[in-house]
């Protein structure tokens, strides 16, 4: 994917000092987000069975796992679009169960498939959110021709969202979601359709977001993205978080050498798919 694997490392080395640093300086209110206990049921189906984890100012928080795991339920909760069945969700110290409309005034939330209106242009689209959140004319103006500019879509501008392609809709989704300065971003899968060149941008823009001191959720299906950028991870299955910790940690303690692998094992997927993979190679 046209990474630079030297700037990569730096990245990662910043977020390895930061944990570091947050132990050594325990915060006395907990992080950005925490979440206890959490239960999201849909009517008898179990879709996150009580899991709790935190993240800190100024971390990237993966969630990982295969599909039906949980990974969007749990994200529109800490969005506030979904109420919690059971536990507490504080994002940014208010709680979702009672105060989702404030949550969604810091988080900037990114949904797995753009929600957007399809019979208008970006540029409305941006005016009616700016309009919706409140945003300052100018503060607005700014911000949309920074991240227009940025994500290289001034020639799309101008044209019927319903006609952009799917990667596109995803940048003008991503660029709705920064518009009112957000201090949390939540963003489910939503690199999986950016090309190279976005995505590094996008990079370095989730690593400029967490140096301001705000925190990244971040699903992904895309594990060396994954491993990329994120400070630490929790894999998620079944509605259960099953492993949680830096990729280092998590690599050390599966006795693997790569995220992959140690995502395989823990979802029991490993010998799954290398029969599938030696079924293929018989077939072929
Ligand atoms: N609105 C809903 N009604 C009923 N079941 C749902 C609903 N949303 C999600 N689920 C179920 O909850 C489980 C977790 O889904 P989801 O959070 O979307 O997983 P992931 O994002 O990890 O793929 C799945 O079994 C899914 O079918
Ligand atoms: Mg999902």
């Amino acid at each position: 994917m046209g990474f630079n694997f030297v700037s990569t490392f730096e990245h990662l080395n910043v977020g390895v000092t930061f944990i570091k640093l947050s132990v050594l300086h325990i915060p006395t209110v907990g992080g950005m987000i925490e979440v206890e206990g959490l239960v999201k049921k849909f009517g008898s189906k179990v879709a996150v069975n009580g899991i709790s984890f935190t993240v800190h100012d100024g971390e990237i928080y993966g969630l990982l796992g295969p599909n039906g795991s949980g990974k969007s339920t749990t994200m529109k909760i800490l969005s506030g679009i979904l109420r919690p069945t059971r536990g507490r969700v504080l994002v940014g110290g208010i709680n979702v169960a009672k105060d989702p409309i404030r949550v969604k005034e810091i988080v900037g939330y990114v949904p797995e498939t753009p929600v957007l209106y399809e019979s208008l242009t970006p540029s409305e689209l941006f005016n009616f959110v700016g309009g919706i959140r409140g945003i300052p004319k100018d503060k607005l103006e700014d911000r949309v021709n920074y991240f227009v500019r940025a994500f290289e879509i001034e020639e799309y501008l101008e044209q019927f969202i319903g006609t952009l392609s799917f990667g596109t809709q995803q940048k003008v989704s991503l660029i709705t979601a920064l518009l009112h300065d957000p201090k949390i971003l939540v963003m489910d899968e939503s690199m999986n359709g950016l090309d190279p060149k976005s995505a590094r941008i996008l990079r370095e823009l989730l690593i400029e977001f967490k140096r301001q001191g705000k925190s990244i959720v971040f699903s992904t299906h895309v594990l060396p993205l994954a491993e990329m950028i994120c400070d630490r991870v929790g894999v998620i299955y079944q509605g259960n978080i099953i492993a949680e910790g830096t990729i280092e940690e998590l690599k050390s303690k599966a006795h693997e050498e790569n995220l992959e692998d140690v995502f395989l094992k823990l979802t029991e997927s490993k010998d799954e798919v290398y029969n599938i993979v030696q079924a293929l190679k018989e077939a072929l």
